[in-house]
């Protein structure tokens, strides 16, 4: 699988949002990955869909937004209007309507995916594997860039990958949360193929040299 990788503008000056997608898009960025916070799933509010809608007009790479929110199936629309490419939600928000929300997404002409929690079990992300176009494993505590990659998340990527491929399902692999030039290459064996970085790509002093190591 061609290996993507998926900045997190959450690590970028949020008042530069528009000049920063541009940048990632002319040093070699695949995706860009929009960290939307609700200050209810996890404490911090970041922005919605609204924000989202005013980066369009900046780049054509895929707007790959990951939602930490509480109630994801209200909204689902407002994130496809924004053109959004890809709308992840999360099984711990809504656990009962986890696979209506991916048929939803999907009836909205955007991809679907779903995510889990470190503390989650790979297993709660099998039933997503059938029917969503990528599946995210966090890697650290959603809520906050700069931690620490948790390495017990290796094998819950193992386990994903292993049931997509029984499944027969060749969908992308997502991790986000803790990804360096150090420990991508396990995270990549294990069998992801689409890396978020945040501090990893905004720390470094040569963005696309460090976009491009990434990618391996
Ligand atoms: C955490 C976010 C991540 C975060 C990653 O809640 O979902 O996307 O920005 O940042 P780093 O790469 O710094 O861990
Ligand atoms: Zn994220």
């Amino acid at each position: 699988m061609k290996i993507k990788i998926a900045p997190s503008i959450l690590a970028s000056d949020f008042a530069k949002f528009g000049e920063t997608v541009e940048l990632l898009e002319r040093n070699g960025a695949d995706y860009i990955h929009c960290d939307v916070m609700d200050g209810n799933f996890v404490p911090p509010i970041t922005f919605g869909a609204q924000a989202v809608k005013a980066f369009r007009p900046h780049t054509s790479l895929p707007l790959d937004c990951h939602l930490m929110v509480t109630r994801p199936a209200a909204r689902l629309e407002e994130f496809a209007n924004a053109r959004a490419d890809i709308i992840t939600v999360h099984v711990e928000a809504d656990r009962e309507n986890l696979i209506k929300n991916l048929e939803k997404i999907k009836a909205l002409g955007v991809k679907a995916s779903a995510v889990i929690n470190p503390s989650t079990r790979a297993e709660e992300l099998f039933p997503a594997c059938e029917i969503a176009d990528m599946v995210l494993l966090m890697s650290v505590v959603p809520g906050w860039g700069g931690q620490k990659f948790i390495p017990e998340t290796l094998k819950k990527i193992e386990a994903v990958k292993n049931y997509c491929i029984r499944l027969g399902r060749d969908i992308d692999i997502e991790v986000d949360g803790g990804i360096t030039e150090d420990n991508v290459k396990d995270v990549i064996s294990a069998g992801a193929n689409v890396i978020v970085a945040g501090s990893t790509v905004f720390r470094s002093p040569d963005m696309a040299a460090t976009i491009a190591r990434l990618r391996g």
